[in-house]
């Protein structure tokens, strides 16, 4: 038994949440419980973005004063995560006084490293982002990032010295800081070029944490937001800290992979803490083949795709559609097709076909163990080890796969007595063990057909064929068809 601390970004509240941030937060969520069905002491920690002048222009925007609009938004988050059954154990706001205290005292540490010293920025800053860019950077003058326009900063600023850490941070890099490589290039190549200081705090946005040496200045959003990972654990001084840092892994959209393992690693070694991990960094979800956006009004609502599909069709379809690493693609009729197919054909059908016939057996059901190992556990353990979920669960469904083929093999339905008694046995602890296995990936549809099996609260220790003692009732389907 081991810990296991893993975060997901914490996200701008100046909206509510979309199909990016549900991925996320189910991708830590299938993790955490993964970690906790094998034993392990888990952290799960999510929440919310709430300084800096991206959230101060939004607010003004819609006329409320931006606390105001954290607070209305960073609850459509909590609602959001409770839907989507998420068992986070902390949810960390950076307006919470605890994340206030850690921030100022964290700058404390860095200034005592002497690792700040006050400048002048002169470049761009791209708002929806939150990022300093460079002259060097802009694509055709714009966010090298995400194309958008970039504002002309000249102003004081304090600086950290981030370039001193440049051959340590990459040290770690080659380490294995980031999965997967090829993001680990990309941010390899980028440190090829010089390695400059970091502006870290803001005199024109008053939006955020006063900065402790200089009262005209606000915390440079970044260096707040980032600090999420250890004010939740209470550092310095937090039990929670002493036993869960350093994180094993902080889950990120590629998109911010320079902030987590660029800035952030530079930022503990200031503080003299230990590094994360693992940074895994994942792929975006387009719809419809476009990048989401407001403007063409194909942003995806997850509360409305659960409400309409069910949760757990949904979770089913971020991790089967696309490896973590890769870009997808989000269509209603991708996710239809994959819940009449696989959710229905595979998994849904077979537990209505097994607990039909086994229902009606009135015998004990017992046999020999035909179908052991027919789901292939060492290779699952190693996809989680691997972070790829998605490795993990083809691998469940060849199983079921294999059970179904079973079934329709040796035609039941023919059959009584002992050799009905047979295939019943074999399906049902196959069955059995595949909740098992469904747990982190579709919880309420693990517990069903627990509930249909007469049996609860199973760890990855009931995973092998013992005897079936369950009470089955068949009840209603787990899926259906949709039109
Ligand atoms: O960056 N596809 O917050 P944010 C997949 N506050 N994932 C997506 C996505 C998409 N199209 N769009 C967003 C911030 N995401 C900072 C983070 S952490 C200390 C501070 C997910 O609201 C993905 O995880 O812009 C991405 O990294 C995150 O949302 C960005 O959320
Ligand atoms: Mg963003």
């Amino acid at each position: 038994m081991g810990k296991f601390y893993v975060t997901t970004p914490i996200y701008y509240v100046n909206d509510k949440p979309h199909i990016g941030h549900a991925y996320t937060t189910v991708v830590a969520d299938i993790f955490a419980r993964w970690h906790r069905l094998i034993g392990d002491d888990v952290f799960f920690l999510t929440g919310t973005d709430e300084h800096g002048g991206k959230i101060q222009k939004s607010a003004s925007e819609k006329n409320k004063t931006p606390k105001e609009l954290v607070d209305e938004n960073s609850q459509k988050y909590k609602l959001m995560w409770e839907k989507l059954n998420i068992s986070y154990d902390k949810f960390v706001r950076t307006t919470d006084d605890y994340h206030e205290k850690t921030v100022k005292q964290f700058i404390e540490k860095v200034w005592k490293s002497g690792d700040i010293y006050k400048g002048e920025y002169e470049g761009f800053y791209c708002l929806p982002d939150e990022r300093y860019v460079s002259e060097s950077e802009l694509v055709n003058g714009k966010c090298p990032d995400c194309g958008r326009d970039v504002q002309k900063i000249a102003e004081e600023a304090y600086f950290f010295r981030l370039s001193k850490y440049k051959e340590r941070i990459l040290s770690a890099i080659k380490n294995g800081l980031i999965v997967p490589e090829k993001n680990a290039n990309e941010i390899l190549a980028r440190l090829e070029d010089e390695l400059k200081d970091l502006d870290i705090t803001r005199k024109s946005v008053s939006w955020g944490i006063t900065f402790p040496f200089d009262k005209k200045h606000s915390v440079y959003v970044w260096f707040d937001a980032l600090l999420n990972y250890v004010s939740a654990l209470d550092w310095p001084d937090g039990k929670l800290f002493k036993e869960f840092w350093p994180a094993d892994i902080h889950i990120v959209g590629k998109e911010i992979v320079w902030f987590h393992s660029v800035i952030w690693p530079a930022m503990l070694m200031s503080a003299d803490l230990p590094l994360p991990k693992r940074v895994i960094a994942h792929g975006w979800w387009t719809v419809d083949g476009k990048k989401m956006s407001k403007s063409i009004g194909n942003v995806v609502d997850p509360m409305e795709m659960s409400d309409k599909y069910g949760v757990d069709s949904f979770r089913y379809f971020l991790i089967k559609e696309k490896p973590i690493w890769e870009d997808g693609d989000f269509s209603e009729q991708a996710l239809k097709s994959r819940i009449n197919g696989e959710l229905m054909a595979d998994l849904s059908n077979l537990v209505a076909r097994v607990l039909t016939l086994a229902e009606r057996f009135d015998g004990k059901i017992e046999g020999k163990r035909e179908l052991e190992g027919f789901i292939d556990k060492k290779r699952i353990e190693e996809a989680f080890d691997n972070y790829n979920l998605y490795a993990a669960i083809n691998l469940i469904f060849e199983g079921i796969r294999k059970v179904n083929k079973y079934f329709n093999d040796m035609e039941p339905w023919k059959l009584n007595g002992n050799a009905l008694s047979n295939v019943l046995y074999n399906a049902l602890e196959s069955i059995r063990i595949i909740a098992i296995f469904l747990k982190p990936f579709m919880p309420l549809t693990a517990d069903k057909i627990e509930e249909k099996l007469g049996i609860n609260n199973q760890s990855i220790k009931d995973a092998f064929f013992k005897e079936f003692t369950g009470k089955v009732v068949r009840g209603e389907n787990l899926f259906d068809k949709i039109n």
